[in-house]
């Protein structure tokens, strides 16, 4: 049993249960803080808030663990495949072998997207921005598929998760093939979810695909690594989306709308572009002294994160992949040489100890990413797929959870006080 917290309020003072999950920190209830006191609290980028609780994953950002449903990312990503990862998050346990295959059995049945949505992907530009295509065209999903939209239902959830898990690899790959005004693949459902998504976009109607099973194996594992990170910004603006009973499809899209900035899902792009910019090794110090200059906005892409203060345990197995990849390949990127040096500099350089700036998952998932064959435009939409599984088992969570309420933070209003309104001729 835990004491309550208790809050000296100017006249009034006040007691808060405290709360305990099952690791990690406690939480101080403070949802009967406004009616008792009159007062806000104040967190801004929510550093101090829990905006709910959940049972997927859990990170503790000081010791650089990071589990779902109680599994190291470590074991997952070297034991289990992203299709078992989804099933993990959406279903609370591993699946037995029979119940992977029927998941991945009606997955592969949900594959294909209606062929009317093929049309939206003709009105954008060639050049747009695959997350661009990616935001719209999941959201237009919200204008089919009628019925797995009453979210009461939990079979409908379950069905409306199952197509944005199925459906998202052919989604990505048709924004890629539309930029290289190659057409369209249909998947092929002989094929695993990774080696259907790797065939739809590397593949051509003319000639035969053969999967790389390494290739299918890393591209896999970069899929597990990014498949959840408990309440991160793009996973809550799907819950705050979801919070008001929307259209899961279009929930979906406000969350790859988010996931697109260069602080997020856009930071590997961001890096592997600094990491090439960069070129040498002899240069890195400049840039090092760049990132430590106040004065300059620059910061060095793929170091640093919210929670994580300590080694990102993603980037410890995604700079194994990059090793993997490149001797499957047999390719030699100076760019992954720039890399391992300048983590070597900034781990041993004053500014990023003190401040526990460590290299995150996208430090090396561009290089990666890049050697298999991606543009640094797709890379986004990668993550953007893997991290579905993610969004749909939070939206899941949250909407059948008998307490959920719509999310409507509060604010520390500093506009104008009350004023008259001065006709137009008389300002
Ligand atoms: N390079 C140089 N300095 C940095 C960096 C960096 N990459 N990251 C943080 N800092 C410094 C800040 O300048 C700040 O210094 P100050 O205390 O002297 O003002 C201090 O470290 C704390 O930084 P904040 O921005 O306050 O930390 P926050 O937790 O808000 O930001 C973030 C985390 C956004 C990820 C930040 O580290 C960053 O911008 N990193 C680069 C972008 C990146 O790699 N994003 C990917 C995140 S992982 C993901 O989304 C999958």
């Amino acid at each position: 049993m835990t004491d309550n917290a208790k809050f000296q309020v100017p006249g009034k003072d006040g007691e808060y249960p405290v709360l305990e999950g099952s690791v990690g920190p406690k939480v101080v209830d403070i949802r009967k803080f406004y009616a008792d006191t009159g007062m806000f609290t104040y967190d801004p980028g929510f550093t101090s808030t829990a905006s709910c609780d959940s049972g997927l994953t859990y990170i503790d950002g000081g010791e650089g663990v990071l589990l779902h449903r109680g599994y190291p990312i470590g074991q997952l990503a070297e034991q289990s495949s992203f299709m078992e990862v989804a099933y993990l998050l959406l279903n609370k346990e591993l699946p037995s072998k029979d119940e992977l295959d029927k998941f991945m059995w009606t997955i592969t049945r949900h594959t294909m997207v209606h062929e009317q949505l093929a049309t939206f992907f003709r009105g954008f530009r060639r050049d747009a921005h695959p997350m661009a295509i990616m935001c719209g065209a999941v959201g237009a999903m919200s204008a089919f598929y009628h019925d797995s939209t009453d979210i009461t239902d939990p079979q409908q959830r379950m069905i409306a998760s199952h197509r944005l898990i199925a459906k998202m690899p052919t989604i990505a790959a048709m924004a890629y093939k539309y930029s290289i005004g190659q057409p369209f693949l249909y998947p092929d459902n002989d094929l695993s979810y990774t080696g259907n998504f790797l065939r739809m976009t590397f593949g051509v109607p003319a000639e035969k695909y053969e999967v790389d099973p390494v290739i299918e194996k890393a591209l896999d594992r970069i899929f597990i690594l990014h498949a959840d990170h408990e309440q991160n910004a793009s996973t809550s603006t799907v819950r705050l989306a979801g919070s008001s009973g929307a259209n899961p499809f279009a929930c979906i899209a406000a969350g790859i709308a988010c996931l697109w900035g260069p602080a997020h899902g856009g930071a590997n792009e961001a890096a592997l572009n600094m990491l090439r910019e960069i070129g040498t090794p002899e240069r890195i110090p400049e840039y090092i002294a760049r990132a430590k200059n106040k004065d300059d906005p620059f910061r060095l892409m793929g170091f640093g994160h919210r929670v994580y203060k300590n080694y990102d345990p993603r980037a410890t197995v995604m700079q194994q992949t990059v090793r993997e990849v490149f001797k499957a390949m047999d390719v030699k990127d100076p760019v992954f040489d720039v890399a391992l040096q300048l983590e070597e500099i900034a781990l041993n350089d004053d500014y990023f100890v003190e401040k526990k700036l460590f290299p995150n998952v996208d430090f090396y998932s561009g290089v990666v990413l890049s050697a298999i064959g991606f543009p640094t435009a797709m890379f986004t939409a990668l993550f953007a797929l893997a991290r579905t599984v993610g969004w749909v088992a939070q939206w899941n969570e949250m909407i059948s959870d008998p307490a959920q309420k719509i999310g409507r933070p509060r604010q520390l209003y500093t506009g104008p006080t009350q004023r008259d309104y001065v006709a137009l001729d008389k300002r």
